[in-house]
């Protein structure tokens, strides 16, 4: 396979761990980064070895020498700072939430067909070796007819108004950070809800500090999540068959062990050991999609970003919370 070359937009905390991620892999090479601040560019990049750097997103889309770019920045800029790369021709892959709403979503998912261009939401967990073995066991009925699932990611964060996660013009609250993960799983083994009722509360600084909700899906199939950035939860995932359960034991979002659960049977526990620090998952899938020529992964496609971004639109709007800025109610 051919090396990529990789430019990485933004210097914060998930910047620090997605290069590490790459560094594990061979056809990678981590080789450029973009901040808002020279300083902040040079600073990351002494640190890691990166050969260049670029005290501007811009200059860092229109590098001739990036194949390939890696979006880094709080979730209202997703939708921006991929067009701007799209628009440079590169290939991108955005982290969750792909967007703050459907509509940028859309018009992103757009301009990247137009263009014939790559373009991935960064759903990490989706990638990892045992999700392969959830959705092999979702497809075979190994549990029966799926027809419930329980699912919860929450966790402490201290209250400060001006972090991202509290602030709502940097798209605060728990369902864009750890919500996203929850309906997008449930997207995973259920597809598309039919309808969904959902409880915030929501913090002083208006955003949705935690929250519970239940996806209905066709034929009465439930999904409860239940979401929070105040509380730490167990952090498991369940999925009830009529034959069975499996237990995807904590973190499930970074997966690495499951137990089924049979009728009569004795409970069978798989592992799948993780390799890297998982960020090399997703980003060995985009060079997979881009050596092959594709322009999306089968594994999270643009359409079930989208699907799950108006899920959350739906959700939000239920719950009167709208970001500065958005164009329209979700
Ligand atoms: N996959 C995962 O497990 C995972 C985990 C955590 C976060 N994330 C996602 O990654 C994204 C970034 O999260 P993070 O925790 O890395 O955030 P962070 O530490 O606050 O870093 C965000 C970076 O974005 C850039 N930025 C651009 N405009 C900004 C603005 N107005 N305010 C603050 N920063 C701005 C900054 O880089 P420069 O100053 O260099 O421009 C900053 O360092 C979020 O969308 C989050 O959902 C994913």
């Amino acid at each position: 396979m051919r090396k990529f070359r990789w430019g990485i937009l933004g210097t914060g905390a998930i910047a620090r761990q997605f290069v590490q991620g790459l560094r594990s892999l061979p056809e990678a090479e981590v080789f450029a980064v973009g901040s808002r601040s020279e300083a902040s560019a040079t600073k990351f990049a002494d640190k890691r070895d990166i050969a260049r750097r670029h005290a501007s997103y811009d200059d860092l889309a229109s590098d001739p020498d990036v194949d390939v770019v890696y979006i880094a920045t709080p979730h209202p800029f997703h939708a921006k700072n991929a067009t701007l790369c799209l628009e440079a021709g590169k290939a991108v892959l955005c982290e969750k939430p792909f967007s703050v709403n459907a509509a940028d979503a859309e018009r992103v998912a757009a301009l990247a067909r137009e263009r014939g261009l790559f373009i991935m939401e960064g759903m990490w967990t989706r990638f990892f070796p045992l999700m392969e073995e959830v959705r092999r066991l979702v497809s075979e009925a190994a549990l029966g007819e799926v027809r419930m699932l329980n699912v919860d990611f929450g966790f402490r964060a201290d209250l400060d108004p001006a972090s991202r996660l509290f602030d709502l013009r940097l798209g605060g609250g728990a369902l864009l950070d750890v919500g996203v993960y929850c309906v997008s799983f449930a997207s995973m083994v259920l597809g598309r809800p039919s309808g969904f009722v959902g409880l915030p509360h929501l913090g002083e600084t208006g955003v949705d500090e935690q929250a519970s909700i239940v996806l209905e899906h066709e034929g009465g199939r439930l999904a409860n999540l239940s979401i929070g950035i105040r509380t730490t939860t167990p952090q498991e995932a369940t999925i009830i068959g009529t034959e069975g359960y499996v237990r995807i034991h904590a973190p499930w979002w970074r997966p690495k062990s499951m137990t089924i659960s049979r009728e009569g049977a004795e409970d069978v526990t798989v592992e799948a050991p993780v390799s890297g620090n998982g960020f090399n998952y997703e980003a060995a899938e985009v060079m997979r999609c881009l050596e092959a020529g594709k322009t999306e992964s089968d594994v999270m496609p643009l359409d079930e970003t989208i699907s799950v971004m108006r899920t959350m639109d739906g959700i939000r709007a239920s719950w009167g919370l709208r970001y500065p800025g958005e164009e329209v109610t979700p």
